[in-house]
């Protein structure tokens, strides 16, 4: 580790989809925000060498390797960002913290609860000797979400009663769409519900400050075989009754639950990759004893805010143009009313975590906080099979114990 010299330097492994947000982040971090460290864009992992290599010069990396371990052992490395499917995530980021690197790690944490204690305890341990881990909900970094959060915090919406999120996807509407990575449970630990579950579970725990206490939830796998696909090995493929090779989707095509939060607020969440017309739809509304907040992804400049202790006549939502200096994360940026986009939240969560490494300080979402989603999903899981109410463990209670 050498934060001494004021230089991080990065290893990324996974080079596509987070990769490339990543990527973006890194590049711009220190050109937007002043940083007690300089971020260098060191290395980069991928498995197949020709793509990896031209993924490194078009994404701006200095290096390249297809071996995940050489670049966690690297001594010219300071910071181990994954951004492969979960079913990789445990393995990398125990081996980088063990090596003594700071890691950030992609939601949801792991594919299974006790993965994701294995992790919590490595980041505890690594802790001890200074080294930062944290994952990558970056959802929280969007300037509304932020604010929403301040919002709360200062009791401005009072007792907090409701909370109702959804997250709508509909890329996998068509039956004849390819069994990828993300529908394997093997691969993914779930469908819907950890890769976009996850961050509104995630989201309306920060912003509450409440954390899920219980769950009664149904999920479904609307289509249950999918053509493998093109280059895929074809193990325990069937023939559908065009001779093409099918395989069997093993996670959930959507998640449904409610919810009791530990302050007294009930909630209801719903994933789903079959909503369709819905491309990226995220939408959380809030409702308190003096007033309620509305965040939509899909206007992620603005937060609805309405205020119950405005005299009636004035009442209603207003709608909050969240691109002022005086915004989180804002005054790096443009002059107010020059809006923002989805990789902002990346270069945001980028500016968090190099300013809590070079200063020393823990970064949040912790492994721990990412830990507590995992359980919600678990209990999700758990509940759906069982058709029963499912309590949610704390996961600080057991890490203390
Ligand atoms: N924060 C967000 O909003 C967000 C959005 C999408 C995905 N994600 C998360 O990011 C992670 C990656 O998702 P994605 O959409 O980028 O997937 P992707 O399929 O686009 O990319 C995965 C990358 O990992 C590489 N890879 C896979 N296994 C590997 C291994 N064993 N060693 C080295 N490289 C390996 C692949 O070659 C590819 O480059 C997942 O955990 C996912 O849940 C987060």
């Amino acid at each position: 580790m050498s934060t001494h010299d004021s230089v991080l330097r990065v290893g990324m492994v996974g080079y596509a989809f987070m990769g490339a947000a990543h990527s973006q982040a890194w590049r711009t971090v220190n050109r937007v925000y002043d940083l007690p460290a300089r971020v260098q864009m060191a290395l980069i992992c991928g498995r197949d060498e020709p793509k990896v290599a031209e993924a490194a010069g078009r994404l701006g990396w200095d290096a390249h390797t297809t071996d995940w371990r050489r670049l966690v052992e690297s001594d010219e490395i300071d910071v181990v960002d994954i951004c492969t499917p979960g079913d990789s995530h445990c393995e990398i980021a125990i081996a980088a913290l063990a090596a003594g690197k700071h890691v950030l790690c992609e939601k949801p944490l792991a594919n299974t609860v006790e993965e994701a204690r294995q992790m919590t305890a490595a980041a505890a341990l690594a802790r001890a000797a200074g080294v930062r881990a944290m994952c990558g909900f970056n959802y929280r970094r969007v300037p509304a979400v932020a604010l929403m959060r301040q919002l709360v915090a200062d009791g401005r919406l009072g007792e907090i009663r409701h909370v109702r999120a959804v997250y709508l996807q509909d890329w996998i509407v068509d039956p004849q769409f390819p069994l990828v990575w993300r529908l394997q449970q093997d691969r993914a630990g779930s469908g819907a519900l950890g890769d976009i579950g996850a961050h509104i579970i995630d989201l309306t725990q920060y912003v509450t400050g409440q954390r899920i206490a219980g769950v009664s939830a149904v999920t479904e796998t609307f289509v249950k075989e999918r053509p493998l696909p093109a280059g895929s090995s074809g193990l325990a493929a069937q023939a559908d009754g065009n001779g093409r090779a099918m395989g069997r989707v093993t996670v959930d095509d959507a998640a449904v639950f409610v919810a009791r939060l530990d302050g007294g607020a009930l909630a209801t969440y719903e994933a789903s990759r079959f909503a369709t017309g819905r491309k990226n739809a995220l939408r959380v509304e809030i409702n308190g004893s003096l007033g309620s907040v509305v965040f939509d992804l899909e206007r992620l400049n603005e937060l609805e805010f309405h205020d119950a202790t405005r005299p009636a006549a004035e009442q209603g939502f207003n709608r909050i143009l969240v691109t002022e200096p005086e915004h989180p994360y804002m005054s790096a940026w443009w002059p107010p009313g020059h809006i923002i986009g989805y990789e902002h939240s990346f270069t945001h969560q980028m500016r968090d975590f190099v300013e809590a490494v070079a200063t020393g300080v823990d970064p949040a979402p912790s492994f721990a906080d990412a830990l507590q989603v995992q359980l919600v999903l678990d209990a999700v899981t758990r509940s759906a099979e069982q058709a029963a109410w499912t309590e949610v463990e704390p996961a600080l209670a057991e890490l203390a114990a």
